[in-house]
């Protein structure tokens, strides 16, 4: 994250430069790049003409006051890495660097909050207890504190009236990281036993029939088909219209809803769904993966949106949400005169009223017309393959390459073979 001061230039051009904060992965950066390329020139009504960069960003020290020229930090990384989360918060604060992602929601309210907040609005989140630590913080405090307040409590209890089988979970996991399914007390007492210092949710168990997964990027929601149980090349099934439109309607809505309560805007939403009834189970995935081999046919779609919001935000001068707007919400969920569904609806219009979501589908009209054939293109390019290829090759071992290397092809032949049907090319 080196910090140049900004260079002056004329007010009829402005160059926004767009940050990735990256993990371990090259293909959606690389991707992201050369689709931002593609974006080209943008000159609004104001006679001002906006061009894109992008810059990796990298780890160093930072004086607090020095500034930022990043506009825009698309970010995955700070969620496990600190140091740039911290250089995050100081970007949004001091510079208004805008970010996909709030990190100071992100940070404070992680899934435990977001469970409580959409129950809070009346959707079906499962029955969920949170009970003390297994092994409480090391704290010298701990024992006066033990002695005089921790009330004694029955797990089995709690565990009987919620009914087995359900989950044990972490307050904030992600990643599967301590879920466990519990099937019967001996399961229960193992599973609290290991839980040590992680503080768990007991939930009780969806029989659902679709898990559907939603990405979201800025106000664009793809509510897929995901399989848990697949290895990760086929844990997202090619398949549209798999939920009834009611549900249909309701995944997107509430992805939708989710992000725009936290500020989080690169998302992905897990809700269980058996006929009309959506379960959302998990929700605070903010820059989730969007490997291309995780991804395969909705990789396109996913990069695209990435360009399209960040151009959106850039050039509109969108500013970053400081504040939650959470009262609104509630106001809502309170109200006895509106059914779900009328709730439903009202929620979403405020979501759509963050995310301006009609006057950026309509300045995505308007500016970016060459785009969606510019991709069509370079998806069919051997700058596409060379990504594709090069990943395959770091995901799998030498014989397997070819084998999914002509499983993605295809997958991405499909898409290749809709988009031009979608175009009318
Ligand atoms: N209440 C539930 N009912 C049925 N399956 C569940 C439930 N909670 C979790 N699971 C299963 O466990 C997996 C991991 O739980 P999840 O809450 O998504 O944790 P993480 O945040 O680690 O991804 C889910 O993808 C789902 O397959
Ligand atoms: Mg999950």
């Amino acid at each position: 994250m080196t910090e140049n001061a900004q260079q002056p230039s004329a007010a009829t051009n402005r160059t926004h430069l767009v940050g990735l904060l990256l993990g371990a992965e090259e293909d959606w950066p690389t991707a992201f790049e050369e689709l931002l390329a593609l974006v080209g020139p943008i000159t609004t009504d104001d006679g001002v003409t906006h061009e894109l960069t992008s810059e990796r960003l990298t780890i160093e020290p930072f004086d607090l006051r020095q500034p930022v020229r990043t506009g825009l930090v698309i970010d995955r990384l700070a969620y496990w890495y600190y140091h740039p989360r911290e250089w995050l918060k100081k970007a949004a604060l001091m510079n208004d660097t805008y970010l996909l992602n709030s990190p100071f929601t992100f940070q404070s309210m992680e899934k435990h909050s977001a469970y409580v907040a959409l129950m809070r609005l009346g959707l079906k989140v499962p029955e969920t207890w949170l009970v003390p630590y297994k092994h409480p913080v090391d704290n010298v405090r701990w024992a006066y504190t033990s002695a005089k307040y921790n009330q004694p409590f029955d797990l089995k209890k709690i565990a009987n009236d919620l009914g087995y089988p359900m989950y044990m979970k972490p307050f904030d996991g992600g990643g599967w990281r301590g879920v466990s399914r519990i099937n019967n007390e001996a399961d229960l007492i193992k599973a609290y036993d290991e839980s040590g210092e992680m503080l768990m949710h007991l939930q009780s168990t969806v029989d659902y029939e679709h898990f559907a997964r939603a990405l979201s990027i800025g106000p664009e929601t793809m509510v897929m088909d995901f399989r848990p149980d697949q290895p990760m090349h086929n844990r997202y099934a090619v398949s549209h219209d798999f939920l009834s439109p009611s549900a249909g309607k309701q995944t997107a809505a509430i992805s939708r809803i989710v992000n725009a309560m936290f500020g989080w805007e690169f998302n992905s939403c897990e809700m269980l769904v058996a006929g009309d009834d959506v379960y959302p189970i998990d929700y605070a995935n903010a820059c989730p993966d969007v490997a291309v081999t995780s991804l395969h046919y909705y990789f396109p779609w996913a990069i695209k949106a990435l360009v399209r919001w960040s151009a959106y935000c850039l050039v509109t001068g969108r500013l970053g949400p400081m504040d939650l707007e959470m009262r609104r919400y509630f106001d809502v969920a309170d109200r006895t005169d509106l059914d779900d569904a009328q709730k439903l609806d009202a929620y979403l219009a405020i979501a759509d009223e963050y995310f301006e979501t009609d006057a950026y589908w309509a300045w995505c009209e308007r500016y970016l017309p060459h785009l969606d054939a510019a991709v069509l293109e370079w998806v069919q390019s051997d700058a596409f393959r060379r990504i594709l290829r090069s990943t395959v090759q770091a995901t799998y071992p030498a014989h397997e390459q070819d084998q999914f290397m002509a499983h993605f092809s295809g997958l991405i032949g499909l898409w290749v073979s809709d988009e031009k049907s979608r175009l009318g090319v």
